[in-house]
Parts: C-alpha cells; structure tokens; sequence
C-alpha cells in the first residue's frame, strides 16, 4: 500500500483557475501560423503574431496551460542559479551578455502587457536571489555577481537574505518578478480567438510536413499553414534528433502554509535543490511553494520519499503549519544550459521549434514567442544566433555522448524480472514478467488489476513505475503514461497497448 502524502495532489494554480473549454480541429482550416501547444511560450508566440495581423491557430492535445507551464513554480527572472559566468567561459561574452538580455526583455514583456491589458494575475516584482549555506561555494557566487555586473545585469553580493536561516553568500538581482501563470496565460487566451484566429484543445498533433504551405496532421483532421511553431515542450516531428540532445528532468512542489509571512524573494540555492517563492490565495493568506528533489525523469525510485523529504526539509528550516498543496512538473534540459528556439534545422524554412527552458520556462517561453514572431515576420532577431537549435560547441560532445550512452543502456539492458502479480499490492505498479509476457501490472485501490505493455511506444524502452504520481514513466526521454495507457507526456504520441 503506497504512504500517503500530506497536501491535495493538485498545482495550486490549476485550483484557483476556471478549466478551458476550447473546441477540437474543425476540417479543412487555413491559417498563417499553426502554434503547436498551449502553453506559455506557445500563446506568447500566438499572441504576438496575432497582435501584429497573422491568422494564428493554437493546437494543444489536452487543455491548455495544463501541462509544464500548469505545474511551474512560476519565477520570472534572468537570474537562472548561477549562469553567466558559466555563459562567459562556455560560449564568450557576446552570446551570454545576449542571453542576459534576452531574459530580462521578457520580464519587461510580461510587465507591460499586464500593465497594458490591466491582467489580473497577483504579478509582482520581487527580488531573485541564488544562495549558498557552504563556504566552498562562496567563490561560484562572486564569480556569478562579477559575470552578471559586467553584463550588465541587476546583480549584488550579499551574505544576507530575507530567508530565516543563515546562508553563506548569495547573488541578488533586484526587479524580478512572480505572477500567477494560468491568470495571466488564461487573460491572452481569451483575447486569441477571433479575426481568423483559433485556439483548438483536445486535438493532438501528430506530424508535421513542412512545405508551402506546411501540412499538420491531427487525430482530428489536417491543417495548413504558412508557418508552424513547435512549442509542445519535447518536439515530437523529431528529425532534428532533440531526443539526443534534451535531458528531462521531474521535480517537485509543496505549497506550504506557515506560521507568520514567507519570506519575500525568490529564492534558489547553488546546488539547484530548493526552490522558494511566496504565493498570496485568494483568502488572504499566502502561501510559501519550496520546490526540489529534481531528478532524471523515469529515474525517481521512490517518489512518494521525494515529497517526503522536501516536507522534512521545510520544516527543519520554516515555521510550517500545513501542507496545502503538491504537485510535480518536468523541465527539459540541454548539455549547454541555452534552449533551442528557431528554426528546426539549418534548411528549415517554416518550421520552427522551442524547447529546452531549463527550467526556467518564463523567461525562456517569453523569449521564445518574442524571439519566433520576429523570425517570422522579419527573418532575424538580435538574440537568434544565440538561441540557434542548429548550434553546435565542440566543448558539449562529452556530455551529449555520456546523455546518449545512458539512454543505449537503458534501451539495451534494461530487463523485465520475473515478479509474482500478487506481490503488487493497491494502489501499485510494477513491471513483471508473466506468461504472456511482459506485463506493466497496476492494481487499484478496490484490488482490480490494469494490465499494459511497458514499452514506451515512443522508442522502445522499458517504462518505470512512478509510486507518487501512479504514473508509467519512461528512463529515456521523459513520456509518461496513466494507469489506463493514455499519453500524459510527450514525446510519446501513441497510448500504451492494452495486454
Ligand atoms: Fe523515448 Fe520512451 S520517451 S523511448
């Protein structure tokens, strides 16, 4: 019988909002611009090219704002752990003083539109800090705070914060901002359709055929457009090969409330293991979300532990009165820390693709939408170079080639033990080899048992129990499954086999 968990297993901002009722793919539409996914950096772009007089249709497979953009901790800022010294090194002053840039021209964007369109979505600006509690990582933060300040970026060293614990050394950049993800997101929904403009849910894409103009294909019908953006987090049409170039990552939320206010700032630590920011509820209050226990996506073991032991790291540090809320998200990663954003392939003409936030997917999205609209539009923007999917360092091919020898092993050897179906208890998942094969066995609370195949029908490897979502997760490229075999996560497009 799995532990139970403290908390409801929801994303506060999926609970403080209305769901989306968006209809399916009519047949036969033409469009300027196909956005493929509904969340931030798709209705960005959306909005733009909208706003600047393209037709634009949004499709998104489930609802949207549900997926990673539903689940995020939600901090809008450039300060991203500690990065640009790293930026400096890696990849030389222009491109990390561009990538700066780019970070804090979407916090403005984000500001004036709320401020513009009068979007109700708590949005605040607040100070980001990256802290340390451990003297060997003092030297990381005054390298990052010089990096930053000759950038030009809003940074200073402090070995004080609003936190209420001590802390070694931390960079603080000062003008961030938070909101409400879905408030916001929600408010440019409402003003896409119209004007030959679409927002479409429930309708799948499942190829693109890049062309003029190109072809989408739905599990609802076709449709054309002159240009299409790939915004569904991991890119499906994959023949740019992202699913050897992204590392997906699971982490996890608690929304805590506590005795006396949360500290005011958003808060991260060196080591990429916590994460802190207040969120004000609708009574009143406000909450605290502490983020972490990230880990390889499909390689979470024990998950239920995960939210475990943030719950036990909060409370040895904060006056918490109450888990009110948990949820988990998944980030992709890339070996060089930039995301891809343009154009698919260096001979891609129409079809572009962002991807590989890094965790930090509202600035990133921001500049995603910012960064496509002008792509499409003008043909050039100042920061594509650095943001280039086509990009290739030298430096990144160890990395890239230990991130593709992990998933080889994990296609090759991973191996299916022969497991008795009556040691999987309620509310468990196991994979186990039976009779007739092998067999992704779950069993619910009133003891009936859901029998699938546990091959990823994405590539072939071998799905992972995940015992605090009761989900099916692949160890390779991050798709996920419910215990009915439906797809919860991409890249994946087809459901898991009935067996
Ligand atoms: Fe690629 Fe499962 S996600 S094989």
């Amino acid at each position: 019988m799995p532990k139970s968990l403290p908390g409801r297993p929801v994303s506060l901002w999926l609970d403080t909002t209305p769901e989306t009722g968006f209809p399916p793919l009519p047949e036969g539409l033409e469009v300027d611009v196909v956005v493929v996914g509904g969340g931030l950096a798709g209705l960005t772009a959306a909005t733009l090219l909208k706003e600047a007089g393209r037709t634009v249709a949004v499709l998104e497979a489930g609802r949207i704002v549900h997926g990673v953009t539903g689940h995020t901790t939600a901090k809008i800022t450039a300060l991203h752990t500690l990065i640009y010294d790293h930026l400096i090194r890696h990849a030389g002053e222009a491109k990390a003083r561009a990538y700066g840039e780019a970070q804090q021209a979407a916090i403005e964007q984000v500001a004036a539109r709320v401020r513009d369109k009068a979007i109700d979505c708590d949005f605040v600006r607040s100070d980001a800090y990256t802290y340390t509690e451990s003297p060997e990582e003092k030297g990381r933060i005054e390298a990052e705070v010089e990096a930053a300040q000759r950038l030009g970026l809003p940074a200073t060293y402090l070995e004080d914060t609003p936190l209420p614990f001590p802390v070694e050394a931390a960079v603080r950049f000062d003008g961030q901002a938070r909101f409400h993800p879905r408030k916001y997101l929600l408010a440019l929904a409402r003003d896409l359709p119209g004007e030959g403009s679409h927002i479409f849910e429930a309708t799948r894409v499942l190829d693109v055929t890049p062309g003029e103009p190109c072809q989408v294909t739905t599990d609802r019908g076709r449709v054309a457009a002159r240009d299409v953006i790939v915004a569904s987090h991991f890119p499906f049409a994959d023949k740019a090969l992202f699913a050897s170039r992204l590392q997906p990552h699971r982490s996890y939320v608690l929304a805590l409330r506590l005795d006396g206010p949360p500290p005011d700032g958003l808060f991260i630590d060196t080591g990429e293991n916590f994460s802190l920011r207040p969120q004000p509820l609708p009574d009143g209050d406000t909450l605290l979300l502490v983020g972490g226990e990230g880990h390889r996506a499909g390689e979470g073991g024990d998950t239920v532990a995960r939210y475990q032991r943030l719950e036990v790291w909060a409370r040895g540090r904060l006056p918490v009165r109450a888990v009110e809320y948990r949820w988990s998200t998944q980030d992709n990663f890339t070996v060089d820390r930039i995301p891809y954003i343009g154009p698919t392939t260096q001979h891609s003409r129409h079809l572009y693709v962002a991807t590989g936030f890094n965790g930090w997917g509202m600035t990133n999205g921001t500049v995603a939408g910012m960064l496509l609209r002008d792509l499409i539009l003008e043909g050039d923007n100042p920061w594509a170079a650095v943001f280039d999917p086509s990009r290739m360092n030298l430096n990144d091919v160890p990395e890239l080639v230990r991130q593709n020898a992990r998933i080889a092993a994990h296609l090759v050897a991973d191996r299916v033990h022969r497991t008795d179906p009556d040691t999987v208890g309620p509310g468990e998942g196991k994979v186990v080899h039976t009779l007739h094969g092998n067999v992704a066995l779950y069993r619910d609370e009133a003891g009936l048992i859901h029998r699938l195949s546990p091959v990823c029908t994405h590539m072939g490897c071998i799905l992972h129990w995940n015992p605090a979502e009761r989900s099916w997760d692949c160890p390779c490229h991050g798709s996920r499954f419910g215990v009915g075999g439906e797809v919860l996560h991409g890249p994946a497009l087809r459901p898991l086999e009935k067996k």
